[in-house]
């Protein structure tokens, strides 16, 4: 049921994620790691419009392709709209259109900038009006990646990296994105890396006792340096990433001998982000890359986190 004076159809946006660092530590019992990342918000967004409607659905639309996503219960963005029910009392539903941008599965968060979105839309479509609090709260039940696009910028996260806090940041990187044609689980890119570092005892890939972000690496986004920034990007996930997907080590090599300062996995993969030294050089890459018959998308971080455009 909705009020008379509830909008009609809420637009609302939220970023998709490069972790710039990211460390794994040890496998806690309920299933998750003990990570540290740096999260970087980048302008490649996700687009969730709701409008009223008795029950909970969700169609997609935009440049990925999104025919094989679930559109029942099991979508993130369709739990988000019902959690927030929940929890504020609404006993109607929503329609959800998202327009998708990023990749799916594909290590950026699309998931989590979708459910973000949504929880702010169905706030303002509801007129729940919940506190940012108690909406952070609800994004961090629905995922570790949801709360960092829900505030976007750029911040560190700990924890199962749903504990953050926000950090300094001068400036714009640019990045350029090479997307992969499947996606990649993330459990699995995790539990990867633990059957690694069990079969090697640890020497190879360490699970640091309490991880942490790098100082070089807040030094580097303070001063918005790319060249600093590219000295210290680095991602635990990157050698279970390539051990299941050796390929993309190939895609690596042929951004940093185009022109990119560096190249890293991002997430749990299989994206490649590519940091740039400037937008030419960024340009420069993007048309490379492309002649290589990869898919490539520039983005520029960091950016806003979550928000209303239209209601
Ligand atoms: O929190 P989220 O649902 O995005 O996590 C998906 C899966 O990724 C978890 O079930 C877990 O297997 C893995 N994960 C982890 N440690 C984290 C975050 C995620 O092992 N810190």
């Amino acid at each position: 049921m909705t009020t008379a004076a509830a909008p009609k159809v809420v637009h609302a946006r939220a970023p998709g994620k490069i972790n710039v660092f990211l460390k794994v530590g040890a496998l806690l019992e309920d299933g998750y790691h003990d990570v540290a990342t740096a999260y970087q918000a980048v302008s490649l967004c996700e687009d969730v419009r709701a409008s009223a409607a008795d029950d909970f659905s969700v169609t997609f639309t935009g440049p990925i392709d999104s025919s094989k996503l679930a559109t029942g219960g099991t979508n993130l963005a369709i739990k988000a709209a019902r959690l927030l029910a929940r929890k504020a009392g609404y006993r109607g539903g929503v329609h959800l259109e998202i327009e998708k941008h990023v990749p799916i599965a594909g290590g950026m968060g699309g998931g989590s900038a979708d459910a973000a979105a949504t929880l702010l839309a169905c706030d303002a479509l509801w007129g729940t009006n919940l506190s940012r609090e108690d909406l952070l709260d609800l994004a961090q039940q629905l995922g570790s990646d949801v709360p960092f696009a829900f505030i976007g910028g750029t911040a560190i996260g700990t924890g199962r990296g749903d504990q953050l806090s926000p950090a300094l940041a001068k400036g714009q990187f640019q990045w350029v994105l090479a997307f992969a044609d499947f996606g990649m689980s993330t459990p699995l890119v995790y539990s990867e890396l633990d059957r690694h570092r069990d079969r090697h005892s640890q020497d190879i890939f360490p699970a640091a006792v309490q991880p942490q972000v790098d100082a070089n690496v807040l030094q580097a986004l303070r001063a918005g340096d790319p060249h600093m920034l590219a000295e210290v990007l680095h991602n635990d996930l990157q050698a279970p990433a390539l051990h299941l997907e050796p390929e993309l080590a190939r895609v690596i090599e042929l951004g940093e001998e185009n022109g990119a300062l560096a190249g890293m996995i991002s997430g749990s993969g299989p994206t490649v982000a590519f940091l740039a030294a400037n937008l030419d050089s960024a340009l420069e890459l993007q048309i490379a890359l492309s002649a290589a018959r990869l898919t490539v998308v520039r983005a520029t971080g960091p950016v806003h986190g979550a928000r209303i455009l239209s209601a």
